[in-house]
């Protein structure tokens, strides 16, 4: 099997990962302007066919956010994600000065924090630190 990776996504695509991994999709505007406004997108094929996605957030200072790690059901435990998550991390290595720090967030979908703990995340609440939180703001 030959994977290669670029660093952009259909719309279409896009919500295909997250329905296959049981997720909402988004709203076609609002996922393009998501895509559009990360800082790297990266995407998996197989060929001409999409299989994996993950997305970096990041304010170019030191807040960072990872999104939407997706490997098609298929194509999962063949390494997939991990050169995703490689992208993202060495992306954000290179911006890194003498001095310089960032932190990256995540929320872990369930069952899913090993994966990321092998990229040295680590779980909250820790120590002082508080559980991650999150919610949903809707429009009508
Ligand atoms: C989580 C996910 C992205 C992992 O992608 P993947 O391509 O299957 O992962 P890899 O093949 O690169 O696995 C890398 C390592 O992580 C481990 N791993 C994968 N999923 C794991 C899990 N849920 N818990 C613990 N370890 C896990 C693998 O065993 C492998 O370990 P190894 O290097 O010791 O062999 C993929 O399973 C997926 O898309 N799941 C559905 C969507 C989802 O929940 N995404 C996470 C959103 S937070």
């Amino acid at each position: 099997m030959n994977i290669t990776y670029r660093n952009t996504i259909t719309v279409e695509d896009y919500n295909t990962l997250r329905k296959s991994a049981g997720w909402k999709p988004i709203h076609a505007e609002q996922a393009a302007a998501g895509l559009t406004g990360s800082a790297l997108i990266v995407a998996a094929a197989d060929g001409m066919k999409t299989i994996g996605t993950a997305r970096l957030v990041w304010d170019g200072g030191y807040a960072a956010l990872i999104k939407d790690v997706l490997v098609l059901p298929e194509y999962q435990g063949q390494g997939i994600g991990t050169e995703m998550m490689n992208c993202i991390m060495n992306f954000l290595r290179e911006k890194l000065k003498p001095g310089y720090s960032i932190q990256i967030d995540m929320m872990a979908a369930f069952s899913k924090e090993g994966f990321y703990e092998k990229f040295s995340f680590t779980s909250r609440p820790r120590e002082n630190r508080g559980a991650g939180m999150d919610m949903w703001l809707k429009g009508d």
